[in-house]
């Protein structure tokens, strides 16, 4: 396996989330269902019509009154990217329509690695790989919290908006792991893993996907408890880094070859 030369420039290891704009192929009839009791983990539509609690701020019509799209937070028209810099022990953020890196007013970051955003309450998370810790805070800053310390190597994390629920990949420990953002509920999904790293749900299937980058490199999945594992992906991947999910054209898009430290940018349509 090939070693990053590229000195003390930054390692660039991207996870973009792709979204098509496009509400005909949002609208996946099979997750659409009327009903004047939506289910708790559905959103209720103006109309009455449920739709995954997922798919509320995420830059995709899905409600005929386009309400899951209403009062979300960000007045942006446009996408939120976030970039975790390990050398500057800071986060970005910038919309992609002007893409002038602000950093966010946040304190005592070490070495930040994976970066995930609640888009309903504009709650950012972050891991940081040094400090062995997971953190939270508000968009603007304020509020900076410890979720969670005392981890080993958490290189990758993913918030659920529908459990509301962190998940992240332990590559010390070997394990995935879930807690609630107030610290609590802590609890092994999967262990004896070969160095895990980036970690998504799917909304339609509602699986965990996540890569690792040990001896035999591959992308696995299994349910929200850890059952049900299967390998998606086993042959021809280098170090897998980074992983999306495209749901408009759903499927999988995995990067390949990035820097097993290297930092995640990560993109919502809000
Ligand atoms: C929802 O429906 C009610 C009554 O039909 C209407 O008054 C209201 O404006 C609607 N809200 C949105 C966001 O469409
Ligand atoms: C882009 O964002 C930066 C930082 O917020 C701001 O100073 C600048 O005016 C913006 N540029 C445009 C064209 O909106
Ligand atoms: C680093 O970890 C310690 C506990 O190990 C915690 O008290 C502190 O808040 C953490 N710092 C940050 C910036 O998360
Ligand atoms: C922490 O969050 C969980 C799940 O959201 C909730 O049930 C619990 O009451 C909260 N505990 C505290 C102390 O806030």
């Amino acid at each position: 396996m090939e070693s990053s030369s590229v000195g003390n420039a930054l390692y660039f290891g991207l996870l973009v989330l792709l979204l098509q704009l496009d509400p005909a192929i949002s609208s996946d009839a099979s997750e659409r269902q009327t009903g004047e009791d939506c289910l708790v983990d559905k959103f209720t539509c103006n109309d009455t019509v449920c739709i995954p609690i997922s798919w509320r701020c995420d830059g995709l019509v899905d409600c005929d009154d386009e309400l899951d799209e209403a009062s979300c937070y960000s007045d942006e028209p446009d996408s939120i990217v976030f970039v975790t810099d390990l050398d500057e022990g800071a986060i970005f953020m910038a919309t992609t329509t002007n893409l002038t890196f602000t950093q966010l007013p946040l304190t005592g970051l070490q070495t930040p690695v994976a970066v995930d955003y609640d888009p309903v309450n504009g709650i950012v998370y972050w891991t940081d790989s040094y400090n062995r810790s997971i953190s939270s805070a508000h968009i603007d800053g304020t509020n900076q919290k410890t979720v969670i310390d005392g981890l080993g190597t958490p290189d990758g994390m993913y918030f659920d908006v529908q459990t509301k629920t962190i998940y992240w990949t332990d590559a010390l420990h070997n394990t995935i792991e879930a807690v609630n953002p107030n610290g609590t509920g802590r609890h092994n999904i999967l262990s004896g893993l070969d160095k895990p790293r980036a970690i998504i749900i799917v909304s339609t299937n509602r699986m965990i996907y996540w890569t690792e980058w040990g001896d035999s490199p591959k992308i696995e999945l299994c349910d929200l408890n850890g059952k049900n594992r299967q390998v998606l992906i086993d042959t021809g991947l280098g170090w897998p880094n980074g992983i999306t999910y495209d749901r408009g054209g759903e499927f999988e898009m995995l990067s390949t070859l990035f820097h097993p430290m290297g930092p995640n940018l990560w993109l919502e349509l809000v």
